[in-house]
């Protein structure tokens, strides 16, 4: 009878600590949104001075990118009401992210601004983002009008309806849309005449120059003599998270590797599963 009752007993427990572990789980959308915006999303990597009076302050904005054909500087999208977007509705915020759409209206968001790959941003993790944008520090931060030397899009495409999850349980879908909203594939896909060229996607070339010198974005698909193709996963999951190459190299910047390195096991597995999908292309770029 007693033993009986104990085994029951730690039937319930084991239920408990079982129920427990799959709350922690399903994460809240705070948690979503902070796992995002300090790894793979890094909406900071933008939008956090990193130098000047604000300097750290995060999601202040005010960083400028200066190269043809435009001068802008990344917004304060910190809760302040005047000069950052404190005063915009959850609604607002997520239409400006996905559609580059202002509330006011007026211009799109321009780029460097990557709004053609947010398009593909779910609506739990739209909604995730903007948890966690509503608890960063409000800063008081008047960023400069931008001048755009080219005429920007009308509209990023037609207006988005509802943006369901990708199933984590197909790794290279899920491992796309994690290499879209991270913007793997706007750093990692060549341009042609002003456009980049998505029947070459991840094949590399673009050149970003700053204080580091210049740096080449790398040919991510699987050709094995210029691309990932002789790689492990191992290498590819430390280049990402580390910054540091194949050959041991430390890689340079732009790429975001300070919250690289917060991306899950699980998400990194993801990625590679979806660069190793990519078509080969022969494009040396080093
Ligand atoms: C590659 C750099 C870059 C990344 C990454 C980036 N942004 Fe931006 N963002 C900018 C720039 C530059 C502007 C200003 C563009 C302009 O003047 O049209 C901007 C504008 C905005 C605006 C408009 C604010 C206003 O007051 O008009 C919002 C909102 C915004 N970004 C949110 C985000 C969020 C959220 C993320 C991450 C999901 C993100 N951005 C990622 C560069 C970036
Ligand atoms: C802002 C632009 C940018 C973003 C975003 C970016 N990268 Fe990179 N990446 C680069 C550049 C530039 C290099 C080359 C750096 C160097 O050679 O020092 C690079 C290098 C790499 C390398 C090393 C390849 C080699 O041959 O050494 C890998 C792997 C890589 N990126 C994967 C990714 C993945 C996956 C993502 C998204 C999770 C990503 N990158 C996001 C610009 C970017």
């Amino acid at each position: 009878m007693k033993i009986v009752k104990r085994t029951v007993l730690s039937c319930l427990l084991s239920a408990t600590v079982m129920g427990s572990s799959s709350v922690a789980f399903a994460e809240t959308l705070l948690e979503r949104g902070t796992y995002l915006m300090r790894g793979i999303v890094a909406c900071g990597s933008c939008h956090t001075p990193p130098a000047g009076p604000f300097k750290g302050k995060e999601l202040a904005g005010g960083f400028v990118f200066d190269e043809e054909p435009f001068t802008t500087y990344a917004a304060n999208i910190t809760p302040d009401r005047e000069t950052g977007i404190g005063a915009w509705s959850d609604e607002e915020i997520i239409r400006a992210i996905r559609e580059g759409i202002r509330p006011g209206g007026g211009r799109v968001i321009g780029p460097p601004m990557p709004i053609g790959m947010y398009r593909s941003l779910s609506d739990r993790d739209a909604r995730a983002i903007v948890a966690y944008l509503r608890t960063v520090p409000p800063v008081r931060h008047e960023v400069p009008e931008a001048v755009y030397r080219i005429p920007l899009p009308p509209r990023y495409g037609p207006p988005l309806g509802e943006v369901p999850d990708v199933p984590r349980s197909d790794k290279v879908a899920y491992g796309e849309y994690l290499a879209r909203i991270g913007h793997c594939i706007e750093c990692h896909t060549p341009m042609d005449r002003g456009r980049r060229d998505f029947s070459r996607t991840g094949a590399g070339g673009q050149v970003f120059e700053g204080p580091w010198g210049v740096s080449v974005a790398a040919n991510l698909t699987p050709d094995s003599e210029t691309g990932l193709g002789a790689w492990s996963d191992a290498e590819i999951k430390r280049a990402i998270s580390e910054g540091i190459s194949h050959d041991g190299r430390k890689l340079n910047p732009p790429m975001p590797f300070g919250y690289f390195r917060n991306i899950s096991e699980e998400d990194l597995d993801a990625l590679v599963a979806y660069l190793r999908s990519l078509k080969p292309v022969h494009n040396r770029v080093q």
